[in-house]
């Protein structure tokens, strides 16, 4: 039986999409001390992901940790964890992240086709690149700089993409090599699963261009997002491609705008000092690093990382009509997909299925009749 690669996104490419990050990290999405009714667990999780389909999103995103060191201090391995969740659920697709370095390109294209046909085709992929050297060296993984770290995914995704799409696949880069190498059973999501990366600096825009579906990017402003569309975009129509356009929001919808703000004081007064500026300073550094320093984090204030893929700067924050109208805008500056986090994830999760996407969906539908 051959699947769609986006079984789930049925005869509406127009729309735009939801994802939500799996919290497989203790700690939740914030590094603040506020109550977070959120649990890392596999229970709380498999909950989460059933009410997220019902909610109305399609896809959910694990993250891949080996350490952290903002406070959370326990995180579960995310294609294990990814491989729960889809089995727990019909429709959702499941992003595992995985990191080159310590993942190799024919364990994981081997792991991610049984896993896609044991769920009929619902996995995809995040290529992590890598910001936190503290975590490298802590597993005994050499450490490359920030240039190389994306040589190094291209080449993983070109393995990839390769193993899982032809027979006697022969592959001769500087990290990876392949002879005549034939995976069976291939994937069966075609024509293979989704390829997801994160990060901003220009060579995660470039890498994105050459050989990624999806771009993931973290939070920022309407302006700082649509350069990035529009660089991205310009850059994949070059090598003939269309890349599609995830963006990282921390979602507080309260039914005044006022209760929604006072969240993100209390958040932000709760915030963990310490750990906060121990995050802020390896991220700081992983932004920088990029030559250009474009990079993720190269820009952000103490209070940008309480949420540590700045979050709240995409500004989904207010009534359930201020932030439909927002996410519209987004999706009109050719944004694809809403990266969604949230405080209590369980209830906000439906809270937005049932007060936010509506308005979202009635807004597209008016702004096309328009
Ligand atoms: C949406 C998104 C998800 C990410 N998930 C992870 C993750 O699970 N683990 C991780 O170590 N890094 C993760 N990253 C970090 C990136 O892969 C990348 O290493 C980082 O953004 C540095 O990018 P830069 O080149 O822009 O500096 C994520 C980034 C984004 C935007």
């Amino acid at each position: 039986m051959a699947f769609s690669s986006t079984p789930s996104l049925g005869n509406t490419p127009d729309l735009i999409r939801f994802a939500y990050w799996v919290p497989n990290v203790s700690g939740g999405l914030v590094v603040s001390k506020i109550e977070q009714r959120t649990s890392w667990d596999i229970d709380y999780n498999r909950k989460l992901a059933q009410i997220a389909e019902r909610s109305g999103f399609d896809y959910a995103l694990s993250q891949i940790r080996f350490t952290a060191g903002y406070g959370a201090d326990s995180q579960h391995e995310p294609v294990a964890f990814s491989h729960a969740l889809l089995a727990a659920t019909e429709r959702l697709k499941v992003i595992a992240a995985i990191l080159p370095g310590p993942w190799n390109p024919a364990v994981a294209a081997k792991q991610l086709a049984t896993i896609d046909q044991l769920t009929g085709g619902r996995v995809a992929i995040n290529i992590v690149s890598g910001w936190f050297k503290g975590e490298f060296t802590a597993i005994g993984e050499p450490w490359l700089e920030h240039d190389e770290r994306y040589r190094r995914s291209e080449e993983f995704i070109r393995a990839l993409k390769g193993i899982w799409t032809q027979d006697n696949f022969s592959f001769s880069g500087d990290f990876y090599r392949f002879h005549d190498y034939t995976l069976r059973p291939k994937p069966l999501g075609l024509p293979h699963p989704e390829i997801f990366q994160g990060g901003s600096s220009r060579a995660a825009r470039d890498m994105a261009a050459r050989v990624s579906d999806w771009y993931f990017t973290n939070g920022s402003t309407l302006e700082g997002i649509k350069a990035q569309v529009d660089d991205v975009r310009a850059k994949a129509a070059k090598e003939g491609r269309h890349v599609k356009i995830g963006v990282n929001a921390f979602i507080i919808a309260r039914e005044t705008e006022a209760e929604a703000r006072a969240v993100l004081d209390e958040i932000i007064a709760k915030a963990d000092p310490e750990a906060v500026n121990a995050f802020g300073d390896a991220a700081k550094q992983a932004g920088k690093a990029s030559p250009e320093g474009e990079g993720n984090w190269a820009k952000s204030t103490f209070e940008d990382l309480v949420q540590y893929n700045d979050g709240f700067k995409t500004n989904l924050i207010g009534t359930p009509q201020q932030i439909a109208e927002r996410i519209v805008a987004l999706k009109e500056i050719g944004v694809d997909l809403v990266l969604s986090a949230f405080l209590h994830f369980q209830e906000e999760v439906e809270y937005f299925g049932k007060h936010v996407l509506p308005l979202v969906r009635e807004i597209e539908a008016s702004r096309k009749a328009a």
